[in-house]
C-alpha cells in the first residue's frame, strides 16, 4: 500500500488531520489497532475551545455538533461553602466554550471520512515505523493475522501516550518531561439531568469533584479517587452518596440520580515529549503530551496541533515549501507549554493532596484571590477559553 500522509491513531487528531488534508487534495491513510466499536464506546473529553469548534466547523463535520452542542459562557468554582460564577465570555470579550462529547466528535468525523472515501484500517496496530529519519517512510501494520507495509512521504503519528510512534524514536533523540500525580478521577456518565446549567468544579476536603454533562438529559460526573482505587470497589449508590458529600448545598438538592451507563478511572499526568518532529515522523495530540483533565485542555491541544501540521502539509504539497515543517514542533510546543502550566495549576488548587499540610490553606488562598481579583478572573477565563492559536504562515 502507498499513500502520501500514513496516520496512526483513528483518535481525534488522527481523524480530523484525515479530513483537512482530504479538502486539499491530499491523501492518507489511517492505521487504528482497535475495532471502531471499540473507538466509539471510549467516554473522554466534554469540552471543545472555539477553536476547536471552527476547525470542526471548517472539516465539515460542525452540523450536528453545532444542533446538539451546549454553549456555555463560565463555570462555577465551588469551595469553602462558596459557589463563585466565573463569567468567561465577560472577561474574555464574549468568547465562550462548546460541550460536545468527544466520542461524538469522534463518531462525526469517521462518518464524514468514509462517506468521503477515506480509508481508516481498523483492528490493523501499527508495530514499527521505519526509515522516517532521512527517507520515505514505512509503516509495518499487522492485519488479519499478517504483516503489511504502507509507503509514505509523511508519518502522523496520532496513536496516543501508549501509541508506537514515540516509542519508534532514538531515547537519545527525545526529550520526555513527566508528573504523575498521587491519585486519578473516578467518572460515571448516566441519563440523569445535570444539576446546573453550567460545569461546577470543586474544591472539597474529601477531595475533588467535577459536575459536567453531555446533554440536558445526560451527566457525566467525576470524583477524586485514589491511584490504587477501582471500578469494582464503587456500586452506583456509593458513587452517588461519596458525590453528594462533596457538592455545595445547592447542586446537592439538585442532584437526580440513576444507574451508570459507563463509569472508568483516569490517572492524571502532566508529560511533554521534545521535540514533536524526527525527519519525516510527526508526533500530534496525546502520542506527544498528556495533561491532567482539570482544564480540559487535551483534546483542544491536540486539534491545535493538528491545525499546525495540516497547515505544513499543504503548504509543502500546493506549495513546496518546508519551513512550515521544520517550524512546526517549536510552534506546537509553544501552545502546549502553556496548557500544561494552566492543567497543571488548575489541578494543583483543586485537588486534596494528602502529603501536603499546607496545601489546604495555600488552595482556600489563591481561590480568594481568584475569585476576588478581575486581573486573575481574567487570566482563568483566557485560559480555559483558549489561547490564541500561534502565526503560522
Ligand atoms: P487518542 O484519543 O488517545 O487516540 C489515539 C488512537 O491511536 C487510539 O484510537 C488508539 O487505539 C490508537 N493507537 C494506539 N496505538 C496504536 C498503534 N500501535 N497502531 C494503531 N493505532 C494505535 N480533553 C479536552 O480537551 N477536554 C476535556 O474535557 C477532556 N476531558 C477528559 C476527561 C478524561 C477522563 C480523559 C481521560 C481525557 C480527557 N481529555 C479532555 C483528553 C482527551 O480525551 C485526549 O487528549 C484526546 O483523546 C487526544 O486525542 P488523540 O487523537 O491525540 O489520542
Ligand atoms: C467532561 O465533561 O468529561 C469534562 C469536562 C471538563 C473537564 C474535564 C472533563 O475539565
Amino acid at each position: 500500500m502507498r499513500t502520501q500522509v500514513g496516520i496512526i491513531g483513528s483518535g481525534p487528531s488522527g481523524l480530523l488531520l484525515s479530513q483537512i488534508l482530504h479538502h486539499h487534495g491530499i491523501e492518507s491513510v489511517i492505521m487504528e489497532r482497535q475495532s471502531r466499536d471499540h473507538v466509539l464506546g471510549r467516554i473522554r473529553a466534554g469540552v471543545l475551545e472555539q477553536s476547536t469548534v471552527d476547525m470542526l466547523r471548517a472539516a465539515g463535520v460542525g452540523e450536528r455538533m453545532d444542533r446538539e452542542g451546549l454553549v456555555h459562557g463560565g463555570f462555577h468554582l465551588a469551595f469553602d461553602g462558596r459557589m463563585e460564577y466565573i463569567d468567561m465570555q465577560k472577561w474574555t470579550g464574549g468568547n465562550s466554550v462548546m460541550v460536545y462529547g468527544q466520542t461524538e466528535v469522534t463518531s462525526d468525523l469517521i462518518e464524514k471520512r468514509l462517506s468521503d472515501g477515506g480509508i481508516i484500517e481498523y483492528e490493523a496496530p501499527a508495530v514499527a515505523i521505519e526509515n522516517f529519519l532521512d527517507g520515505k517512510p514505512r509503516v509495518i501494520f499487522e492485519k488479519d493475522g499478517g504483516r503489511q507495509q504502507l509507503d509514505c512521504d509523511f508519518v502522523a503519528g496520532c496513536d496516543g501516550y501508549h501509541g508506537v510512534s514515540r516509542k519508534s524514536i532514538d531515547p537519545g533523540s527525545i526529550k520526555e518531561l513527566e508528573r504523575v500525580y498521587p491519585f486519578g478521577w473516578l467518572g460515571i456518565l448516566a441519563d440523569v439531568p445535570p444539576v446546573d446549567r453550567e460545569l461546577i468544579y470543586i474544591n472539597h476536603e474529601r477531595g475533588f469533584a467535577l459536575c459536567s454533562m453531555r446533554s440536558h438529559t445526560r451527566s457525566r460526573f467525576y470524583i477524586q479517587c485514589d491511584l490504587t482505587d477501582s471500578v469494582d470497589n464503587w456500586t452506583d449508590e456509593a458513587f452517588w452518596e461519596e458525590l453528594r458529600r462533596r457538592l455545595p448545598e445547592a447542586a446537592a438538592q439538585k442532584l437526580v440520580t440513576g444507574p451508570r451507563l459507563e463509569m472508568s478511572i483516569a490517572p492524571l499526568r502532566s508529560f511533554v515529549a521534545e521535540p514533536m518532529r524526527f525527519g519525516n515522523l510527526f508526533l500530534a495530540g496525546d502520542a506527544a503530551h498528556i495533561v491532567p483533565p482539570t482544564g480540559a485542555k487535551g483534546l483542544n491541544l491536540a486539534a491545535s496541533d493538528i491545525h499546525y501540521l495540516s497547515r505544513a502539509l499543504i503548504a509543502y504539497y500546493s506549495e513546496n515549501r518546508t519551513d512550515l515543517l521544520d517550524r512546526y514542533s517549536d510552534t506546537c510546543l509553544l501552545r502546549v507549554w502553556k496548557a500544561v502550566r494552566f492543567s497543571w495549576w488548575f489541578t494543583a488548587m483543586m485537588h486534596k493532596f494528602e502529603d501536603d499540610p499546607l496545601s489546604p490553606r495555600l488552595q482556600r488562598a489563591e481561590l480568594d484571590y481568584l475569585t476576588g481579583s478581575e486581573a486573575a478572573r481574567t487570566m482563568m477565563a483566557e485560559n480555559y477559553v483558549g489561547l490564541p492559536f500561534e502565526p503560522f504562515e
